[in-house]
């Protein structure tokens, strides 16, 4: 009998991920005793009545790592430790699901799971492994906040639009003598804004890591008034916060998901600034989903595919509870454990802000 793989993409999809399915499905395919199995929309293909489960044959890959989004759909809620269920009064809950999973899993015949994931898919990874789950994790955020890889795939590609976005505010903050605010994602790390806001040359960057002074903010679109620039791009993060207040998000009560949704950075940014008495027009964009879909770029599509082919190495090694990264030039395997005890988040002494201090972008502090 054939061995059986499982693959599921678990979290905010990113581009790249069709990728990584399609190197993985290749590299099996020269192991004539394995065969591939896609779980739908995550871990749901496997916990749902009937379980949602697509075979994924070279045939089925073939020209998919140009695609953006994930052929095997994806979900951000729930999972085996944290299942939504709704009580009789109609209130949700959750529940621990994880034994049932397993016993799924030994009655479909798996062998392997690759589970393709950021931080909270590569904490079920680290749940599932505890339980003797023969797991392998591939590290994916366009955040770019997992520990132990020196990028996730799908960063450079929601960069790439981020720039994209700040190279076209500034014609149009320099022709209309404005104040041009953008709010790019990120999470908790400022790694999107810090890499568009130097690429795109932007006047301000605004990150977590370093709160911001609103006076501070004031004082460089003063600076680009009286030295007759007269406008200013600004970039900041989702996640970004001033000195005196906390992150920007509103309640999110959908079942099983995430209980905060960041977002709003910008318009408060753009409020304060009013406030504090901004002598020119202000105008905000919000990049948002933008930045996760669409088709990878060439530097994603590489990374995505070096860490497919080395997952399923190291299901041939059974190195369960490890995950691939990316340390240049080289792609290992890592703890999952390692990979998930801290984000990985901007250095506020570190060469990326040293650069962007020395290209006169100011961060706010
Ligand atoms: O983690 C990826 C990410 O795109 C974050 O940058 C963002 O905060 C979040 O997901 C948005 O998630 P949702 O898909 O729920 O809008």
């Amino acid at each position: 009998m054939k061995k059986r793989l499982l693959i599921a993409t678990g979290g905010g999809d990113c581009p790249g991920l069709n990728a990584v399915i399609r190197a993985i499905v290749k590299r099996a395919s020269k192991e004539h005793n394995w065969e591939v199995l896609g779980s739908i929309d995550a871990f749901d293909g496997i916990l749902r009545d009937p379980m949602h489960l697509v075979e994924l044959s070279p045939e089925k890959v073939a020209g998919i790592h140009v695609m953006g989004g994930t052929i095997i759909g994806t979900t951000n809620k729930g999972g085996p430790f944290a299942w939504p269920i709704q009580n009789s009064d109609g209130s949700w809950d959750t529940v621990d699901r994880s034994k049932d999973f397993m016993d799924r899993l030994r009655y479909q015949n798996i062998d392997a799971i690759i589970n393709i994931g950021g931080d909270g898919s590569q904490r079920i990874s680290q749940g599932l492994f505890e339980l003797g789950c023969p797991i392998i994790g591939v590290p994916k955020t366009i955040d770019n906040d997992l520990s132990d890889t020196d990028f996730t795939f799908g960063f450079q590609t929601a960069v790439d639009v981020a720039t994209d976005a700040v190279d076209k505010l500034v014609t149009t903050a320099a022709s209309h003598h404005r104040v041009l605010i953008l709010e790019v994602m990120g999470r908790y790390a400022g790694w999107i804004a810090l890499h568009a806001a130097i690429a795109g040359g932007a006047e301000v960057c605004l990150i977590p890591e370093i709160p911001y002074d609103i006076n501070k903010v004031l004082q460089i679109v003063n600076e680009r008034v009286d030295n007759g620039r007269g406008f200013a791009n600004i970039v900041i993060a989702e996640g970004a916060t001033p000195i005196d207040g906390g992150m920007s998000f509103s309640e999110n009560d959908t079942p099983g998901a995430m209980k905060i949704h960041l977002g709003g950075a910008g318009l408060r940014l753009a409020e304060e600034l009013r406030e504090a008495g901004c002598p020119i027009e202000i105008r905000e964009t919000i990049l948002g989903h933008l930045q996760r879909g669409g088709s990878p770029n060439a530097f994603d599509r590489i990374l995505a595919s070096m860490f497919g082919v080395k997952a399923f190495e190291l299901v041939l090694e059974k190195k369960w509870g490890h995950m691939v990264a990316y340390r240049h030039p080289n792609i290992e395997a890592v703890p999952i454990a390692d990979a998930i005890k801290e984000y990985n988040l901007v250095n506020p002494n570190g060469n990326l802000i040293k650069t962007a201090r020395g290209l006169g972008i100011s961060l706010g502090d």
